[in-house]
């Protein structure tokens, strides 16, 4: 059933390289590279080169998490091509676990800094670490002309040529230099630092992931249209409606290929890229089942279509079934995780503690977890 869904959409060919070639384990690097430079293109723009020269001042400090917790601001500055630099916070907490003998995995959280559900206190208790980027602290989420926060030290004027990144890229930047930083704590377990972020923070998530490989699992809650939907035959939000509400998100060229719904069913990728250019990593994607604007289906068929980049590397992808998921399902046995959420668009408990499991990767300690 899955793969005459997948047939019925008619996807661009995510196994074959642009000169024809078949992708196997041997030029997967290349693949990858193809593919973000793809999305990069025609969507979110190009990623600027970073030398990584990153700097953290930490502000504050205080008892967190009911004192299980040490909450520390952290002020992260990096510099920038117009030869100055560009700061802003991050709220890092550190469970009291983590002081340790073994290093604890970590998220980083792109969050949109307003009472979306942020169980604290159960990823303390779960010895892991999570560091806390508002979006607005990087670049305002609305029409600025890209005249605040990061921005103007890559645009000048608000003029920017058709690759150049918008709000998405940005944020995806900023994230990975927060993780310059937790990659220089000792108490962060390298091999397990996520990144998340919900709606289009979850876009945003998919696409950090996509471009920078020390994030080890990388996770979408219901990031709809331009994240884990596939955009060919997705109903909600199409391409034409979120480019025309929401042009700062996307580079210029995003409004060519979003002219109309037939438009951007010719571009020459769909949102399967995004996630299998997070192979050979971890990637889950969630979906909540009331989330029509977002689409479950066209996550779920996404997996599914991004999972060949996972098996030529002898790995399982996404271990799902042959047929469309029903609400409380959830599939994490493969490198991609899946759950359907009952319910609407959210980013509630119910995920993080999943996401929690999934980023941990053993089942030993998963007892504080009811759910
Ligand atoms: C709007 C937008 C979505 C986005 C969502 C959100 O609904 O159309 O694409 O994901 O906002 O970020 O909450």
């Amino acid at each position: 059933m899955v793969k005459e869904l997948l047939e019925q959409r008619r996807l661009p060919e995510l196994m074959k390289m642009k000169d024809g070639t078949e992708v196997t384990a041997e030029n997967w690097a290349q693949r990858r590279l193809e593919l973000v430079d793809i999305l990069a293109e025609y969507q979110y723009g190009r990623m600027p080169a970073y030398d990584g020269k990153t700097t953290a001042v930490i502000e504050s400090s205080e008892r967190s998490a009911a004192g299980k917790a040490v909450t520390q601001r952290v002020k992260i500055t990096f510099p920038t091509p117009d030869g100055e630099s560009f700061t802003f916070p991050v709220s890092l907490t550190i469970p009291d676990s983590a002081k340790g003998y073994a290093p604890v995995p970590a998220f980083v959280f792109i969050s949109f800094g307003y009472p979306k559900y942020y169980p604290l206190e159960e990823i303390v208790d779960n010895d892991v670490i999570v560091a806390e980027m508002i979006m607005n602290d990087v670049a305002a989420d609305r029409e600025d002309h890209y005249e605040g926060g990061m921005a103007p030290h890559y645009i000048k004027d608000g003029q920017r040529e058709s690759d150049t990144f918008g709000k998405i890229g940005m944020w995806a930047f900023a994230a990975s230099r927060v993780l310059d930083y937790l990659l220089t704590l000792d108490c962060v377990d390298k091999d397990r630092v996520g990144v998340m972020g919900h709606s289009r923070l979850g876009k945003t998530a998919l696409w950090a992931g996509a471009n920078d490989e020390r994030f080890t699992h990388v996770f979408s809650n219901d990031s709809g249209c331009s994240g884990a939907a596939l955009t060919r035959m997705k109903v909600g939000e199409t391409f034409p409606r979120i480019a025309n509400v929401f042009p700062y998100w996307f580079n210029e060229k995003m409004q060519e290929i979003s002219v109309s719904v037939e438009a951007s069913e010719q571009a020459p990728f769909d949102q399967h890229f995004l996630v299998a250019a997070i192979a050979p990593r971890k990637a889950y994607v969630a979906s909540a089942m009331e989330d029509s604007w977002a689409d479950p289906y066209s996550e779920y068929l996404a997996c599914h279509a991004a999972s060949p980049a996972w098996e030529i590397h002898g790995l399982d992808g996404f271990c799902a079934p042959n047929r469309l998921p029903i609400p409380d399902e959830e599939y994490t046995d493969g490198c991609v995780g899946y759950h359907l959420r009952p319910g609407t668009h959210f980013l509630s408990r119910y995920d993080w503690i999943r996401y929690i499991r999934f980023l941990k990767g053993t089942e030993d300690d998963w007892e504080e977890l009811p759910f």
